[in-house]
């Protein structure tokens, strides 16, 4: 049983498979946080601590560690709701109500109703237990049952309390082309935010939380929580000044407000979360497990070939059937035309909103590329931005109101474009139907959904910091329903839309437009503590890249890029025949590894040396690879001792690269580890593992 109940005491343990959550409610009506940890299955030993204040300035509120503190009476400290009433009233004052559980096949859950004392507002907390997973999913739903409207001014979805100061609190930040850029901070008093106010996306901080006890990659205590929402959130981490540290995250209540109809429901994004005495590793597992079962599907992603980067904006039918053949010929299973197929697109100034086939481009429509496409074996992608409107199209000109603007206000371009006002139903249903009609009389397979600026002057209701996500994520959910084959990528200028809100509604994330192989490593890293790899689109691009300047050998290029989910972004019919041979032994090679690379266990493993060396394991059923990687050799050129991970101690493994082939057993593999040199710039090496 993963949910036990102490009547008499009203106290809720959440068990998983190694870990125990607690709470209770005492004789005031207060949810109050226990514990969260190492596994107790003992709940009669839990006791509701007596609430004594430390003095009058403070008050047993502050003190007290609660579920889900809200905006009222003696409260100062973060808090997850704040609501305010028809009369004026500014204080939520609730009283718990009652418990229910539900079992599900997937999770056991923990529902909770608090009433307010007054007015006829519910709050219902959702607690999921995924046992096996080690993991938990808290969610947070009001509902007015008033007469009356409420105003929603606030809405966090969780705050948890951990028993320790002086944590580790990781994030990621950057911008583009330098997305997931992984920091560390020490926490102390006071408070570290990390949010995002753009309403579209963000490079700069990831909807997530990462609180260490001093742990590494195997041991230590972890905790962690990843929200499911895109678009605007608030995380706040506070040492609080009585002994421990709590964190919180949710909806953004920056310019936010949330009118509740009478009748009306209105819910916080989940967030996931976790707890493990076995570093980050293990947190990483969890979530990586977790997206696989509930929100990847089980297919295998294809080879792409993506023009960008080959084109620019000058796409042409003529060029483009070139690259298909040439794509095909390499081993690509899916292309993907890109930016500039559409309206008059040369460049950035015009043509998105006029969603039709560029005549010039394509004097006898897009079918003539698609049919080559497909009669070449391949499926077809294609790029969108349906977020947005240039101002000089028909679109814009027909209906100028359909952007976010303030009547007494000048909107702001960005990239030369305006954000669609994705609140206005009549917007809603042009987006829909303009990639319904585009899904329906073209046999397209793969849509890249961009977005490449933030919202400015939105619109009067304080809402649409949530409304405008939730309409792209109804739309996505709707074409998908009526289109279910066909696959979605989420782009926003690069890897802006990493999050755990649209994963599952949308299928791939293109990472970063750093497609640098090396600055990718990084990236890739970093991301990989949290998301799976499998939604990780890399690509492989000329050099010297268009951004590091870099010159990197094209088999470094490809090792960067099997990590994920791989894709082509080179201009491929400038390849020699040595280019041409090398690649598509890679893609060959790829397309045996990336079950192991896609639905594999991943692991970061620690660099021994002084020397520049990343190297990463996967393992799956009775394979596994490891990608080596030096960058950059340094003075006294050391070789690498390298431990794996993962592996069984008694089995014997066989590990294979070049001519060179090993055979150990596991406890040797992850004890004294293999010596391997690589030697110059950009080495790299991809080693396979086997059971013997
Ligand atoms: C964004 C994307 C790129 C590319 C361009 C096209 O920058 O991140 O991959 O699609 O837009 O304009």
């Amino acid at each position: 049983m993963s949910i036990i109940v102490n009547e008499e005491r009203r106290i809720f343990l959440l068990q998983t498979l190694h870990n125990s959550y607690a709470f209770g409610v005492d004789d005031q009506g207060l949810l109050r946080h226990l514990y969260w940890g190492k596994k107790i299955d003992a709940i009669d030993d839990f006791e509701m601590p007596v609430l004594a204040e430390v003095s009058t300035n403070d008050p047993v509120f502050e003190i007290t560690r609660e579920e889900f503190p809200v905006y009222g009476r003696l409260r100062y400290k973060e808090h997850c709701l704040k609501v305010t009433f028809a009369d004026g009233c500014r204080e939520v004052d609730y009283i718990y109500e009652n418990y229910k559980i539900e079992n599900h096949k997937d999770y056991d859950e923990l529902i909770i109703t608090l009433k307010d004392s007054h007015y006829d507002l519910y709050i219902t907390l959702h607690y999921k237990v995924y046992g096996d997973f080690d993991l938990m999913e808290r969610s947070v739903t009001l509902r007015n049952a008033s007469q009356e409207n409420m105003a929603i001014e606030q809405l966090q979805s969780a705050q948890f309390h951990i028993p320790y100061e002086n944590l580790n609190f990781s994030n990621v930040h950057g911008h583009w082309g330098a997305e997931q850029q992984r920091f560390v901070q020490k926490v102390s008093y006071g408070k570290v935010v990390i949010e995002n106010r753009r309403g579209i996306s963000s490079h700069n901080h990831n909807p997530y939380f990462i609180l260490d006890h001093d742990a590494s990659e195997t041991q230590g205590e972890v905790y962690f929580g990843a929200l499911r929402r895109s678009g605007n959130f608030s995380g706040v981490v506070e040492q609080t000044p009585y002994g421990e540290t709590l964190v919180q995250m949710g909806l953004n209540d920056h310019d936010f407000c949330y009118n509740l109809a009478p009748g009306e429901e209105f819910s916080a994004p989940a967030i996931i979360c976790g707890y493990t005495n076995q570093g980050f590793e293990t947190m990483s597992h969890h979530l990586h497990h977790f997206a696989q079962a509930f929100i990847l599907d089980n297919d295998i992603r294809p080879v792409l070939y993506n023009s960008w980067e080959a084109t620019g904006f000058g796409v042409t039918c003529e060029e483009q059937l070139k690259l298909a053949k040439k794509a095909k010929e390499l081993g690509a299973e899916l292309f993907v035309v890109d930016d500039g197929w559409f309206g008059e697109r040369n460049g950035i100034k015009n043509g998105l909103g006029d969603w039709y086939v560029n005549k010039q481009k394509f004097p006898h429509g897009i079918d003539e590329l698609i049919d080559e496409v497909k009669s070449l074996g391949m499926m077809f992608g294609i790029w969108v931005e349906p977020e947005m409107v240039n101002p000089p199209t028909k679109l814009y000109k027909e209906h100028p109101d359909w952007i976010y603007h303030f009547a007494t206000r000048v909107s702001d371009t960005s990239r030369e474009q305006y954000v669609l006002d994705m609140t206005r139903e009549d917007v809603q249903q042009f987006v829909y139907q303009m990639l319904d009609d585009l899904l329906t009389s073209h046999d397209v397979d793969y849509i890249k959904w961009d977005a490449n600026r933030p919202i400015s002057q939105s619109n009067f209701d304080r809402s649409v910091w949530y409304k405008h996500i939730e309409a792209v994520y109804d739309i996505v959910k709707a074409l998908k329903k009526k289109h279910p084959h066909v696959l979605f990528e989420a782009c926003a200028s690069g890897g802006g839309r990493i999050d755990y809100g649209i994963l599952g509604i949308f299928d791939d994330f293109w990472t970063s437009d750093n497609t640098d192989a090396c600055d990718r490593l990084t990236i890739q890293d970093s991301y990989s503590y949290i998301y799976p790899i499998k939604a990780m689109r890399a690509w492989v691009t000329d050099c010297p890249n268009f951004i590091s300047n870099r010159d990197i050998p094209m088999r470094y290029r490809f090792h960067s890029a099997m990590m994920g989910t791989l894709g082509i972004g080179c201009n491929i019919l400038k390849f020699s025949d040595e280019e041409t041979k090398l690649a598509q032994e890679m893609i060959a090679l790829y397309k045996e590894i990336r079950p192991i690379v896609q639905e594999g266990d991943f692991y970061r493993l620690e660099n021994l040396s002084e020397d520049d060396y990343r190297s990463y394991e996967y393992l799956k059923d009775t394979k596994g690879l490891l990608f080596v990687f030096l960058s950059h050799t340094r003075i006294g050129h050391r070789p690498l001792t390298l431990k794996l991970r993962g592996l069984k101690k008694d089995t014997r493994y066989k590990l294979t690269y070049g001519d060179q082939e090993i055979h150990k057993s596991g406890a040797y593999l992850m004890e004294r580890g293999i010596d391997l040199r690589l030697s110059g710039d950009y080495a790299s090496e991809l080693i396979f593992i086997s059971e013997m």
